[in-house]
């Protein structure tokens, strides 16, 4: 055996001073728990026909945005890199944000495949366009482990989007695929057809809903901020956040909020952190409150501010003054840190892990 262990010094030698790049072949995603309750032939033809149209995490195709061309494949191929790179470790390869290092973060990373995003511009219930997501990438998501990617390149945020899209679309298409088959006893590719067109549809729908401010922002004063605050203590805001704004109230401290989709545990917002995860600016904070935070107990106030759009920058104010105190060396009283604790213990989604 020394003879060609010896014989192989050379390679090892460059494989040492080279490295080895190259990541791992990953031929297959992880199935959606929803697949379990069909019939084995039912999968098979599910697997397949996702195969086909959205390929594997090292080779993805994305049908439901077209039939790919050459320069969207090299997209993707970038894309899949970045992702290999910077974001599977959170998001898991197949998109479930079951990566390693999920089960220890809360909040959880994002599992694209429901299609549902938090911080968009389209309003609740419906899809984000994809500024959203480039915005979120650059931005991050303060005060949880989503990083800000701001030093990525426009090419490649456009690129590593492209593959979320890819990753998020496989995930919608296997789950519609299995909600249609669930009384069927034979896959049927022309069911499989529809569904692209069913999603490509709810995709295209959303992209014309984005939302602008009811009224110009106006220079804030405290007025803005007193009126703002009448109106979070009296509009049903301090029943989730409390009147102070730290979200210390029964409901969110018992562990009673739940993202449903998600079917993890949450709370509502501590506003005194400092740090708002949708963002910082005016514009943010307004569009939070005006088409709530989708997926999560956080409602829209569309109708409401409908009636009243001054009241809309007046909680604005109020939320931005609240979230600055701590900054401005308030130091409001000490609360329970419980909620953290439990809900991390709990954080689990019910049956999405590998297997
Ligand atoms: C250290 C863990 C971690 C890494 C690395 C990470 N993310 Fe995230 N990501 C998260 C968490 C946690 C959330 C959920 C934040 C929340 O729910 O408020 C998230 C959310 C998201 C969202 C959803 C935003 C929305 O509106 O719902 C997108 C898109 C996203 N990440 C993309 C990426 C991309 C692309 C990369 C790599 C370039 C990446 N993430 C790397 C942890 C991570
Ligand atoms: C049913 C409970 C509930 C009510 C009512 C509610 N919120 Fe929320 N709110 C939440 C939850 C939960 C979140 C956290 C969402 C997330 O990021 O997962 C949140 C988040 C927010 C955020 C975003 C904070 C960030 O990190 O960016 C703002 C701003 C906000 N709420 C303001 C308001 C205002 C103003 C009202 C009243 C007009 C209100 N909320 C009413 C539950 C509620």
């Amino acid at each position: 055996m020394p003879t060609s262990i010896r014989s192989l010094a050379p390679i090892l030698g460059l494989v040492l001073v080279v490295g080895c790049h190259k990541a791992p072949e990953i031929t297959s995603f992880v199935d959606n728990p929803q697949m379990k309750s069909l019939p084995a032939e039912i999968q098979d033809g599910i697997r397949k026909f996702l195969l086909e149209h959205s390929g594997t995490p090292s080779h993805p195709r994305n049908y439901v945005e077209g039939v790919p061309d050459t320069k969207a494949e090299r997209r993707l191929e970038l894309g899949k890199q970045i992702y290999t790179r910077r974001c599977v470790q959170c998001h898991g390869s197949s998109g479930d944000g079951a990566g390693p290092q999920a089960a220890y973060l809360y909040p959880r990373p994002r599992d694209y495949r429901k299609g549902i995003f938090k911080f968009i511009t389209t309003g609740y219930g419906n899809k984000p366009v994809r500024d959203d997501l480039v915005r979120t990438i650059k931005q991050g998501v303060s005060g949880t482990s989503m990083p800000s990617f701001h030093l990525l390149k426009d090419p490649e945020v456009q690129a590593v989007v492209d593959y979320v899209l890819a990753l998020t679309h496989r995930g919608e298409l296997e789950y519609q695929l299995a909600l249609d088959h669930e009384s069927e006893s034979k896959f049927d590719p022309e069911v499989g057809k529809e569904a692209i067109t069913l999603i490509k549809g709810r995709w295209a729908e959303s992209q014309g809903l984005v939302f602008n401010p009811l009224s110009p922002q106006p220079v804030f004063t405290s007025e803005h901020i007193a009126a703002g605050k009448a109106a979070f203590l009296t509009k049903g805001c301090a029943k989730c956040h409390g009147e102070d704004g730290r979200g210390q109230t029964p409901d969110n401290l018992g562990g009673k909020l739940v993202d449903k989709d998600w079917g993890t545990p949450t709370r509502a917002a501590d506003l005194t952190s400092g740090m708002l995860r949708g963002g910082q600016q005016p514009l943010a904070v307004y569009r939070r409150i005006y088409g709530g935070i989708n997926g999560t107990p956080m409602p829209e106030f569309r109708r409401e501010l409908a009636q009243d759009p001054e009241m809309a920058w007046n909680l604005v104010a109020y939320v931005l003054h609240v979230s600055g105190r701590r900054r401005a060396g308030e130091q409001p009283p000490s609360g329970s840190i419980a909620p953290y604790i439990t809900t991390l213990s709990t954080a689990q989604p019910k049956s999405d892990q590998p297997e």
